[in-house]
């Protein structure tokens, strides 16, 4: 009998979204922040392209790619990496900076990804209190530990969708001690870049990774394609532990003709924004509380864990699928994704009735 390493069998596997729609009704999912529409038409186009030398393992350095990114953002293709979705830059970066004797650090409704990555890397998970959903900087700065390894923080936050400035990561990082890895998960970054405070020259300091994703803004989620700017000797120590043939050829050529049509990501972000205001301003007025949101979701406070509870049995009745967050610390909350017109339309209608029906 093979036994797994016990901090594995300790470890419950990943709680993904549950969607199973009751018979007769379709699905809406609104739970995992996927795209309102489809991948830009030119990163389609470029991926049919590929299929017929589907027998080649794909560039291993996935260059296009990297060469894309750096004319886009002005950085250097040589700082940056790519990943299977950003999960899989995650999950590396913990396995390779954290371990028993160096401990993951986070905030308090940090993404619960952060988590897992720590568990698999047999690492101490330590979290600081946010403010009202927001990110404490002076919280992190209190509460990191002598063995803290790696700090990780996603700017926006998912679950919470806030944000904090640019200033408060320059202040985090300038308070951490120097052999401390901070990742800056960006997977919303581009929900916000129109602020201006873009993250990038940070990782010149060498101990600051910035991660971003083609799962959200980008509509390509099914693609898994992420990526990051590293510093050159986090990238080689990284590079040591990831799969050395990590996205498939359709996937990267994809991934770069959607960085080339920049137009249509910022289109799709633009109409995010709108629905997204839209619905909070709805959701408002009709006595629910959303959180400030930078990216394609909002974080539903529903007065309590019950009305929360109730909330998401009666629109999962409906078909309607958002997501509790019991597990990120925020019972009372629901997080609902910005999806097309008529599924927010759908979904506003079945929250308003359970509105009407619900008694504290
Ligand atoms: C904060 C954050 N980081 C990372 C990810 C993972 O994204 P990917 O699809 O690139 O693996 C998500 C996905 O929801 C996310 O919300």
């Amino acid at each position: 009998m093979t036994y797994a390493h016990p901090h594995i069998a300790r470890m419950s596997p990943y709680a993904l979204a549950q969607l199973n729609a009751p018979g007769g009704k379709t699905l809406i999912s609104l739970s995992q922040n996927e795209s309102l529409r489809p991948p830009s038409p030119t990163a389609l186009e470029a991926a049919a392209t590929t299929l017929g030398t589907s027998m080649l393992y794909p560039d291993p350095d996935w260059t296009d790619l990297r060469h894309a990114l750096a004319d886009l953002h002005g950085i250097d293709a040589g700082g940056i990496l790519c990943g299977s979705g950003s999960l899989d830059l995650i999950a590396c970066l913990a396995r390779v900076f954290s371990g028993p004797a160096r401990a993951v650090f986070a905030p308090g409704h940090a993404y619960p990804f952060f988590r897992t990555a720590a568990q698999v890397a047999d690492a101490r998970f330590d979290t600081a209190e946010e403010i009202d959903a927001v990110v404490s900087v002076d919280a992190l700065l209190e509460a990191v530990r002598p063995d803290t390894g790696l700090v990780l923080v996603a700017n926006p936050g998912n679950p919470t969708g806030t944000r904090i400035p640019k200033s408060e990561i320059l202040r985090l990082r300038q308070g951490l001690r120097q052999d401390i890895l901070l990742v800056v998960d960006e997977a919303y970054g581009e929900f916000a870049d129109h602020l201006g405070e873009r993250c990038f020259d940070l990782v010149q300091g060498g101990n600051t990774v910035i991660l971003r994703t083609f799962s959200k803004a980008y509509g390509m989620a099914g693609f898994r394609v992420g990526w990051g700017l590293f510093p050159p000797a986090i990238a080689q120590e990284l590079r040591k532990v990831m799969n050395p043939n990590n996205i498939p050829a359709s996937s990267q050529i994809a991934a770069a003709a959607a960085v080339r049509d920049d137009a249509y990501m910022r289109e799709t972000c633009a109409m995010t924004a709108t629905l997204r205001d839209q619905t909070a301003a709805h959701l408002r007025k009709a006595g629910l509380d959303p959180y400030p949101s930078f990216t394609n979701f909002l974080l539903l406070n529903m007065g309590s864990p019950e009305a929360a509870q109730s909330a998401d049995t009666a629109l999962r009745a409906d078909g309607v699928f958002l997501r509790p967050q019991g597990g990120a610390g925020l019972p009372h909350t629901l997080r609902m994704t910005i999806a097309d017109p008529e599924a927010m339309n759908t979904a506003i209608g079945s929250l308003m009735r359970w509105k009407e029906e619900y008694r504290a």
